[in-house]
């Protein structure tokens, strides 16, 4: 039994807010976010918008590409930063009752921007189990947890959804190897405050986003390198096997990093974090939808997913794409 995307959906806000348009509210320019992190700009929610509401766009679209009705879904798994409720209900359960999805079983899973690796990863061990299709959405609504007049924080982020359709067939390829793996002695690299860790956390909002940007740099780049080196030591793929590599969304200077110290040569990665900035767990979906879109990926293509984040935690999967 093998495990294949059948369907891919994305969904961005309409409002563009670009790097000079940041430059009005913080002491920052086009010329410094473009030459450290290769955004130009990015999606931003309006005050009608949250993860939900983009979650079951991208999800829509996903369905509709797969030609898969929502009834027909076994499960469905939300990954998000930003769900619309702190704890529950879980984002996939008010996603479940937008779709109509009645016969699925819904639930978050909390990998920071591996999400979205994490939730193929998972979905793929349930699919042995329950051999019906599986809706995996990513969804982060990042402008809502930033301190909008830190600059270095606020340029780096954007709102985006993505989703996919997994189905089990007898074909081979598809969903591959899979590595997730954490370093939580990390955990505060990347965090949020708002759970009930203390009296005071419990009672008080979550407040912004708090990053130390060069000790998740470091990370970054260290994961990045060990997902695509031990994908190819134990999958017996070699760089000439693949035709893509799409990366996590984080930094245009993270993948060059990462490209000095390994035998991939920087056109098999795809970018576009120029125009949406770090969604999240949504930009590998993103991207992997914008490049279906765009014909990029053909029948027997392979590539690998590749992602970390807040946790410290980080992720890949190796796909040959079947569809
Ligand atoms: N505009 C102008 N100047 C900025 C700025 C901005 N948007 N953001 C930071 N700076 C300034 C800093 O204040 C600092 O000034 P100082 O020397 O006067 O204190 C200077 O630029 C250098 O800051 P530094 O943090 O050393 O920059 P950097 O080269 O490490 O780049 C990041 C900062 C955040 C871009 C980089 O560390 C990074 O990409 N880290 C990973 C972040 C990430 O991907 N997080 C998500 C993971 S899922």
């Amino acid at each position: 039994m093998y495990t294949h995307i059948v369907g891919t959906g994305s969904a961005v806000p309409a409002r563009v807010v670009t790097n000079d348009d940041l430059s009005k509210i913080v002491d920052t320019s086009d010329e410094w976010i473009v030459s450290h992190t290769g955004i130009r700009q990015r999606h931003i929610v309006s005050a009608e918008e949250n993860a939900s509401t983009l979650g079951c766009t991208a999800a829509k679209r996903a369905l509709e590409d797969a030609g898969i009705a929502p009834e027909e879904i076994g499960t469905i798994i939300v990954t998000s930063t930003t769900p619309d409720y702190a704890v529950y209900p879980s984002t996939a359960c008010v996603i479940q009752g937008m779709l109509g999805a009645v016969n699925a079983a819904a639930f978050d899973v909390s990998a920071a921007c591996p999400g979205f690796v994490y939730g193929l990863t998972i979905a793929k061990g349930l699919m042995q189990i329950d051999d019906r299709p599986v809706l995996v959405i990513s969804t982060e609504i990042m402008s809502r947890t930033i301190n909008w007049s830190d600059r270095n924080t606020c340029c780096l982020f954007g709102d985006g959804a993505g989703a996919v359709v997994l189905k089990n067939s007898d074909v081979p390829g598809g969903l591959g190897f899979h590595l997730i793996g954490a370093d939580g002695t990390g955990a505060l690299a990347i965090h949020r405050e708002g759970g009930v860790r203390t009296e005071e956390t419990a009672r008080n909002a979550p407040g912004d986003l708090k990053m130390d940007g060069r000790a998740v740099f470091n990370f970054a780049v260290r994961s990045f390198c060990d997902i695509i080196s031990k994908t190819f030591e134990n999958y017996g793929w070699t760089e000439k096997d693949i035709t893509w590599i799409v990366p996590h969304q984080a930094n245009t200077r993270i993948i060059d990093a990462a490209v000095k110290r390994i035998n991939v040569p920087v056109e098999k990665f795809y970018v576009n974090i120029d125009r949406f900035a770090n969604t999240s767990s949504a930009s590998i979906p993103i991207a992997l939808d914008e490049m279906v879109k765009k014909g990029l990926i053909k029948t027997g293509d392979r590539m690998i997913f590749a992602a970390f984040g807040a946790g410290l935690v980080y992720g890949g999967v190796a796909v040959e794409w079947t569809k």
